[in-house]
């Protein structure tokens, strides 16, 4: 059988499995999705939100892309996130990268991979430098790896905070929390590294906007 009608096959018998277990489950869903999570994830085959945290199709609204960036430009994370903070009104906002990202192991090196690659890499290469200090100071390649997967992590959650989206949720109904995790494909592990409660504090002032505050 092709590999692809093996997904056509697999997919029937597992949504005669969930019938099994709650004849009700899809008509419940149909009409509506009410996640308390919006999940901003790494592209990687590896790390697939739901199944590494045991939820079922309606818990996670998701958004992946390489080496879970925030950019600020990005209109489709933003179409996602504003959709997901303002509409949907979900309680907690998760970026979680994983260790042995290939999108940080190619911000980390020298290597020229065409226009596009090297745009979006960029965004990584940044947090490198701002951390240059820490990061130079650990020899082995694939530790400095692990930790810059730390920081890129850190530092995509706090790019959420200075958004206006954020802000005005922050404003109104104090939340969404923010949290960077980490996935170990090693272990398939999930470590916190950062948890944001609204606090405005933890965002520089020149990124606070007046309307909201
Ligand atoms: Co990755």
């Amino acid at each position: 059988m092709e590999s692809y009608k093996e997904l056509l096959k697999q997919n029937k018998e597992w949504a005669s499995r969930m019938l099994e277990t709650n004849p009700e489950f899809f008509q419940e869903l149909a009409d509506t999705q009410n996640p308390e999570f919006l999940w901003i994830g790494c592209s990687d085959s590896r790390v697939p939100a739901n199944e590494v945290t045991g939820t079922k199709p309606g818990a996670i609204f998701v958004h992946r892309n390489i080496a879970n960036i925030v950019l600020h430009a990005d209109v489709n994370l933003f179409s996602v996130l504003e959709y997901a903070v303002k509409h949907l009104k979900v309680k907690h906002v998760i970026v979680c990268g994983h260790y042995g990202c290939g999108g940080v192991n190619a911000a980390m090196s020298n290597n020229d991979f065409d226009q596009v690659l090297n745009m979006w890499l960029r965004a990584i290469k940044d947090v490198y430098r701002h951390n240059r200090e820490e990061l130079d100071q650990i020899e082995s390649k694939e530790l400095r790896a692990m930790r810059l997967v730390e920081l890129n992590v850190k530092e995509q959650s706090l790019k959420l905070c200075k958004t206006s989206v954020i802000q005005k949720a922050w404003q109104e109904r104090q939340a969404p929390q923010i949290h960077g995790w980490v996935y170990g494909l090693k272990d398939g592990i999930l470590k916190e590294v950062i948890s944001i409660k609204p606090d405005f504090s933890v965002i520089d002032p020149i990124y606070v906007f007046d309307k909201v505050k």
